[in-house]
Formats: C-alpha cells, sequence, structure tokens
C-alpha cells in the first residue's frame, strides 16, 4: 500500500474550506471514484472542514491518495485543537447541533465511513 502526494492544508477560514473541496475533488478523480462517490467525498470533507473550522477554531487537514494495487482512494485526516466531541454518537445523530446549525454535517455524507477520534480528552461533562 502507498500514500502519494500529501498536502497538509490551512484550515481556518471558509476561503480555505473551498480549497479542500477543490483539491479533493482532483484526488478523487484521480483515484477514478465515480461520480456518485466523488460528490460524497467532497461532500465529506466539506462539512468536516467546515466543523473544523467553526467547532474545532480552525486546524489542519492531510490530504493523501491512496493506492492498494486495485483499490485507490483519498483519505483525509483533520485535526483541530479545540473542546473535542464530548459524545460521538450524539454528534453523528441526524439533526444534532451544539449550535445553531442543522446538525446534518456528520450525518450527512450517508455511505461514506468516517472514523472519528478525538485526540485529547473532550471537555468532561460537557452538556
Ligand atoms: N471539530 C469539532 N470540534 C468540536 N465539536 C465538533 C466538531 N465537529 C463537530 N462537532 C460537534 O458535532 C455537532 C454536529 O456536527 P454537524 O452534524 O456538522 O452539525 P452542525 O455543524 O450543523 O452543528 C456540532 O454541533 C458540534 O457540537
Ligand atoms: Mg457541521
Amino acid at each position: 500500500m502507498t500514500t502519494a502526494k500529501t498536502e497538509r492544508l490551512d484550515l481556518r477560514s471558509s476561503e480555505d474550506v473551498i480549497r479542500v473541496r477543490q483539491h479533493t475533488r482532483v484526488l478523487a478523480i484521480e483515484a477514478g471514484l465515480s461520480l456518485v462517490d466523488q460528490t460524497k467525498i467532497v461532500t465529506a470533507a466539506s462539512e468536516i472542514a467546515r466543523n473544523t473550522v467553526i467547532h474545532g477554531g480552525g486546524g489542519m487537514v492531510t490530504v493523501s491518495l491512496r493506492d492498494e494495487g486495485s483499490r485507490k482512494g483519498v483519505r483525509l485526516v483533520f485535526e483541530d485543537k479545540g473542546p473535542g466531541i464530548a459524545d460521538i454518537e450524539q454528534a453523528l445523530r441526524d439533526g444534532f447541533s451544539s449550535g445553531d446549525g442543522l446538525g446534518l454535517g456528520l450525518a450527512a455524507p450517508g455511505g461514506c465511513r468516517t472514523n472519528s477520534r478525538s485526540p485529547r480528552p473532550p471537555a468532561w461533562g460537557r452538556k
């Protein structure tokens, strides 16, 4: 398995979110994903990028093209140093938002698989 073309992009503004969308689209095409799968991963990238900016106070994303021989794909790893997510299951639920968002961002990319890990313990006792 190889990872080619790794790039780290800043996520501080909505312009950065657009850049992440565009870069993800380019790599998804290069990986040979169908138009439907391109749209799924670009939508997921966009929602998580926006969350990184809004809820995480900004951060970084590492975008890479993966080549596993017969399988090619795009890998996105988002990082921020915000409060973390206290209750992942709740955050993934359709319609849940701790702010005034629609709460559909983490639920919308249905069919896409995301692995969410909080690198630091999230705020304890936060509701
Ligand atoms: N990077 C993050 N840092 C902290 N909390 C987050 C982060 N991403 C998502 N969340 C939490 O998960 C909730 C659900 O996210 P989402 O489905 O995208 O809804 P929305 O962004 O519309 O609130 C957010 O309201 C927020 O509480
Ligand atoms: Mg969101």
